[in-house]
């Protein structure tokens, strides 16, 4: 069967291809749209489908929309009520619904040839534990997804065993440890369900003293459910505007906050490996790329693995609701391989935006080993190779790279970004020599969703990337997976003795990661970087070194 994945309801609008059981390729439209996150989470913006994500999975894999057996969409209208009626403060929601309850006519409009008929509406919670319980490379695993909301919940805890889920606990709306995150980002001066990695790196300057207020508050109910009451969050630290500046006592709001939501996110999952009695736990929905939290329920929780699907957010429904609909109907669903699933461009192709945008350019014999020899000079690289990632991070395919052993690069890399500088930039590492520098965190960890130890013997060597409490976001290359990152880092490592370099996503303040040539052509017009490598290509500023 060929399932086309859609998801357009709340944000990250993205969609997904999945062909007899198998990801093909999943995008966000925001990569095409260039638009950060796709639009606005609001119920206006609800019939705002993923049209050019949606035409490139079609157009790539040769099919047009009548070849299409069936579209997953990952919102349910039939299991929403109004607002009012689940605590929810939104006047208009009801649009909402009723664009989902649309949504058929305008797909069939946005994409001709498209049967509406063709269109099943998946849960949204299905669609995220589908993305973590049917990708994940294991038979059997405990899920739990937690996210803002879906239509009437904001939590599914369950069960995958075979193709099929099991439903253990899921709580109602207006409890949710999702909204209530988005509620102390925005009070923080952020702008919510885009900004709450900002309150997670906030939280480590701060100490967690409103813990006995917000554990009043936010707890779990011993069912696998949980209460999240509403929190004056002024008498605790003032609101802050946007830009303005923050004090130690919203540094200490962001701790309390942080360390609450792991609390209670131990309890949930302790309760649901009670529940199942698995080894393995996956996990999706917004809540699961707070990758602090995830290491706390990997270190301290029941489960031996730790699975969190690398589109944890919303984007990821797409390809999970078309994972579930493809496990619905029978089709032996094989694990995604990684999360290269975006666009691509063959050497030739790369060569001729090249040409055309008239970029004096070389060709060396390996851009692998060109680019260590930039690094090791202390040069920042743009770095442009194969499939764009699909999810929030940059895993080596459209990277900013430098020098991880001057302090002073990570000031650089917040220059070049144009970003606030108590923001952390993140290590890659060559899989076998993570663990003789990276502890606490489980390893492999291929896509930066948990937080690492640095050795003490190391944070001196490898400054960049320490964060303040000691930390690091780290993403290991498996160099069979990953061939040419592997050999960048090698020879990095064979130049500065560190086998570690500085990774961070390609773009800039407020715009979406670079996806296509052009894309990292402007990025690299505009930023202060010192060479661009583009497939096989070196583009030297002013002939730098
Ligand atoms: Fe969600």
């Amino acid at each position: 069967m060929r399932i086309l994945g859609v998801n357009a309801i709340f944000h990250d609008p993205s969609a997904a291809l999945v062909v007899d059981g198998q990801v093909v390729s999943a995008a966000e439209e925001e990569r095409f749209s260039r638009r950060k996150h796709g639009k606005r989470p609001v119920p206006f913006a609800a019939w705002e489908l993923p049209e050019q994500a949606a035409a490139w999975c079609l157009e790539s894999a040769g099919l047009r929309p009548e070849d299409i057996d069936a579209v997953a969409y990952s919102f349910d209208p039939r299991l929403s009520r109004p607002a009012d009626e689940q605590g929810l403060d939104d006047p208009w929601d009801h649009l909402r619904i009723s664009y989902a309850q649309r949504a058929p006519g305008f797909l069939a409009a946005a994409l001709p040839g498209l049967d509406p008929a063709a269109v099943r509406y998946v849960p949204h919670h299905v669609a995220h534990a589908a993305s973590a319980g049917l990708a994940a490379p294991y038979p059997q695993s405990s899920v739990l997804v937690l996210d803002g909301r879906g239509e009437a919940v904001s939590h599914l805890a369950g069960r995958y065993a075979g193709a099929g889920l099991e439903v253990l606990a899921s709580q109602a709306l207006p409890h949710s440890l999702g909204l209530l995150y988005e509620d102390v980002t925005e009070h923080l001066g952020f702008l919510r369900s885009s900004d709450e990695y900002k309150v997670m790196a906030m939280a480590s300057y701060g100490e967690p003293r409103f813990l006995p207020e917000l554990r009043e508050a936010i707890y779990p109910t011993g069912d696998g459910g949980f209460r999240t009451e509403s929190v004056e969050w002024a008498a605790l630290a003032k609101r802050l505007g946007k830009g303005e500046r923050w004090t130690q006592d919203h540094a200490d709001l962001a701790a309390s906050v942080q360390r609450r939501l792991e609390e209670v996110l131990l309890e949930l999952v302790r309760w649901l490996q009670r529940s199942t009695g698995d080894s393995v736990l996956t996990m999706a929905g917004g809540v699961a790329l707070n990758c602090v939290a995830n290491t706390r329920i990997a270190a301290e929780g029941p489960f031996d693995h730790v699975w969190v699907q690398p589109a944890a957010g919303d984007a990821g429904t797409s390809l999970g609701g078309a994972l579930h609909v493809a496990a619905t109907e029978g089709e032996p669903v094989v694990p995604m391989a990684g999360a290269d699933l975006g666009r691509g461009w063959t050497d030739d192709e790369t060569e001729a935006w090249l040409l055309t945008a008239k970029v004096p350019y070389e060709r060396p014999p390996d851009i692998a080993d060109a680019v260590a020899t930039c690094l090791a000079a202390n040069g920042i690289v743009a770095w442009f190779q194969g499939r764009s990632e699909f999810g929030p991070r940059a895993l080596g395919r459209r990277s900013l790279l430098a020098h991880p052993g001057y302090a002073v690069n990570l000031e650089r890399m917040n220059e070049v970004k144009g970003r606030e500088q108590f923001r952390p930039v993140a290590p890659m590492v060559l899989a076998e020599r993570a663990p003789d520098i990276f502890g606490r965190g489980p390893l492999p960890s291929p896509y930066m969703l948990f937080v690492h130890d640095v050795a003490p013997g190391w944070r001196d060597r490898i400054p960049a990337v320490v964060h303040v409490d000691g930390t690091a976001r780290i993403q290991s290359i498996d160099r069979h997976a990953e061939p040419l990152v592997g050999r960048m880092l090698e020879r990095f490592e064979a130049r500065t003795g560190l086998p570690v370099v500085v990774n961070t996503s390609l773009n800039t303040a407020g715009r979406p990661m670079v996806d296509d040539p052009r894309d990292a052509l402007e990025c690299f017009g505009s930023a202060p970087v010192d060479a661009l490598a583009i497939g096989p290509f070196l583009v030297r500023r002013n002939r730098w070194p």
